[in-house]
C-alpha cells in the first residue's frame, strides 16, 4: 500500500501551485506527503515542457529513479503535468520505469491512478478538462510567509514559440468570489504575501461579476491589507491604464511588474505573433512609470528566434537599454514540435549564433541590473524576511515591495518579519544592508 508520496516540482509557478493543489487532494486521500524521496513510496515529477533541456531534466530523473527501482522494486513513479500532456501515451515508449501519466486538467484521477498501479496496472489521464480550476481545493501550502492563488488557468494567445497553449488548453477563470474569499482567508492565517498566478492574469475576467483583472486585484488587496499582493505573468497587449491605476493606488499592491517582451524587433514580434510592436511597448512602459514612478519591471527574452537577424539582435539589445529592465529571464529558442514556428518556420538561427547572441543579452542585463542595484547603496527599503541566507545562519535573506533581493545582518530579525534596512552594498543579483 502507498503511503508516503513525495512530489518534485518542474517549471513555473503554476506548476508550484498546482503541487499544492495535488498534494491536499493526496492527503485527503490518507497519503503522507514527504519532503524526501528517500522515505517515499511513490515519486511524482510535476514537469515542464517549454524548453527542450526541460525536458531532458525529467529523462535524466527518469533514469536516475529507475536506477533506485533496481534497488527497491515496489518504488512507483507518476509523471504528471506539462511533459505527460505534450508526449501524451508516448512518454511511455520515449522511457520505461514510469508507472502512470496525468495532465493539468486531471488531477482528480490521481487517486485512482495510484490505486491501479499499486495493482500493476500501467495508466493515463491525459483529457482536457475546460471547465477545470480545482475550485474547493484548499491547497496544502508549503510555506506560511508567502502564497499562490491560481487565478486562470490555461492560455488564448497563440505566441509562435510556445507550448502551453498545447499543454495547458483554453483559458479559465475562478470566479471573483473564491479568489477573494481565499485572499482574505491567507490574510487571517498570517500570511504576509500573495501571489495572483495565470499565465496571462490580464485576460482574466468574471462576466457574472462583470470583473475584469483590475477589478480583482484591487479587491484582492482590500481583502488582504497589509498583506503584499504580486501577480504574474502580465502579457503587454493585455496590460491596461486601469490595472497601472489600480497599483498606484493600493498601497499594499507591490510596484513590481513582469512584463516580458522576448524581443526588441517588431519584426520579430510579429513573426512571435505577440501582438504589439517595439512601439506600444515602450508607450506601455513610459504609461507605467508616469503612474508609478519607483516600479520595477522585469522581461523573459528570447534569442535567436526563427528569422532573427543581427539587426534585430541590435534591436533586443537597444531595447533593453532604453527600458533598463531590473531582471530578465534569458533563453536561447528552442524549437518545440507541434508549435506554430515548428510548424510554418524555418529554426534558422546556427546554435552558436543564438548562444552568443544569449551571451551579450545576458552581460547586458547584468550590467544595468549592478547599475539598478548600485542606486540603491544608501536607501533605507523595508524588507520582507523570507529564510536565512544560503551563506549564514547570522544573515536573512527577503525581498524589497519591488521584488529586489536583499540580505541582510539577522539581528533580532526572524523569517516572516517585515524590516526596514539600509542598502550599503550591492552586486547584480542582490542588496546587502543592516537593519535601521
Ligand atoms: N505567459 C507568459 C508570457 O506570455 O510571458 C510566459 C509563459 S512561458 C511559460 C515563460 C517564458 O518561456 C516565455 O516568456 C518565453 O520567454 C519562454 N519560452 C517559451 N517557449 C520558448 C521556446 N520555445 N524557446 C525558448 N524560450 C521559450
Ligand atoms: Fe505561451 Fe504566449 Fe501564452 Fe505566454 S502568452 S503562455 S508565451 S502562448
Ligand atoms: Fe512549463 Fe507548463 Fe509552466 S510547460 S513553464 S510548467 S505551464
Amino acid at each position: 500500500m502507498t503511503k508516503n508520496i513525495h512530489i518534485r516540482t518542474f517549471g513555473c509557478q503554476m506548476n508550484q501551485a498546482d503541487t499544492e493543489i495535488i498534494s491536499s487532494l493526496l492527503q485527503e486521500q490518507g497519503y503522507r506527503m514527504t519532503g524526501s524521496e528517500d522515505d517515499a513510496d511513490l515519486v511524482i515529477l510535476n514537469t515542464c515542457a517549454v524548453r527542450e533541456n526541460a525536458v531532458g531534466k525529467i529523462m535524466n530523473m527518469l533514469d536516475n529513479l529507475k536506477g533506485k527501482r533496481r534497488i527497491r522494486p515496489d518504488l512507483l513513479v507518476g509523471v504528471i503535468g506539462c511533459v505527460p500532456q505534450y508526449y501524451r501515451e508516448k512518454l511511455f515508449d520515449m522511457t520505461d520505469g514510469i508507472d502512470f501519466l496525468a495532465g493539468p486538467d486531471t488531477y482528480r484521477q490521481l487517486p485512482m491512478l495510484i490505486e491501479n498501479a499499486e495493482q500493476g496496472v500501467r495508466g493515463a489521464h491525459l483529457a482536457s478538462v475546460p471547465e477545470e480550476t480545482y475550485t474547493g481545493i484548499e491547497p496544502l501550502r508549503s510555506g506560511s510567509i508567502s502564497a499562490f492563488i491560481p487565478v486562470m488557468r490555461g492560455c488564448n494567445n497563440r505566441c509562435a514559440f510556445c507550448v502551453v497553449p498545447m499543454t495547458r488548453g483554453r483559458e479559465r477563470n475562478r470566479s471573483m468570489k473564491t479568489v477573494i474569499d481565499e485572499a482574505g482567508r491567507l490574510a487571517e492565517k498570517g500570511y504576509r504575501e500573495i501571489t495572483l498566478l495565470g499565465q496571462n492574469v490580464n485576460s482574466y475576467r468574471d462576466d457574472e461579476a462583470g470583473c475584469d483583472f483590475a477589478g480583482l486585484l484591487e479587491h484582492v488587496a482590500r481583502a488582504a491589507r497589509g498583506v503584499r499582493i504580486r501577480f504574474t505573468t502580465s502579457h503587454p497587449k493585455d496590460l491596461s491604464e486601469s490595472l497601472v491605476g489600480v497599483i498606484a493606488r493600493e498601497k499594499n499592491i507591490c510596484n513590481s511588474i513582469h512584463l516580458p517582451v522576448q524581443s526588441g524587433s517588431t519584426r520579430m514580434l510579429g513573426l512571435m505573433n505577440r501582438g504589439h510592436s517595439r512601439e506600444e511597448y515602450l508607450e506601455k512602459i513610459a504609461m507605467i512609470r508616469r503612474s508609478i514612478p519607483d516600479v520595477t519591471i522585469s522581461s523573459d527574452l528570447i534569442a535567436g528566434f526563427c528569422g532573427e537577424s543581427e539587426e534585430d539582435h541590435r534591436q533586443t539589445l537597444s531595447l533593453m537599454e532604453k527600458v533598463r529592465f531590473d531582471f530578465s529571464y534569458m533563453f536561447c529558442y528552442s524549437v518545440r514540435p507541434g508549435t506554430y514556428a515548428a510548424k510554418r518556420m524555418e529554426d534558422d538561427v546556427p546554435d552558436e549564433v543564438k548562444k552568443r547572441r544569449l551571451e551579450e543579452i545576458i552581460a547586458l542585463q547584468n550590467r544595468i541590473s549592478a547599475e539598478r542595484h548600485a542606486a540603491e547603496v544608501g536607501k533605507t527599503v523595508e524588507v520582507l524576511a523570507e529564510s536565512e541566507s544560503k551563506r549564514s545562519s547570522d544573515m536573512l535573506m527577503g525581498r524589497t515591495p519591488e521584488n529586489r533581493v536583499v540580505v541582510f545582518d539577522r539581528g533580532q530579525s526572524n523569517p516572516g518579519d517585515l524590516v526596514r534596512v539600509k542598502i550599503h552594498a550591492s552586486t547584480s543579483a542582490t542588496l546587502v544592508g543592516r537593519p535601521q
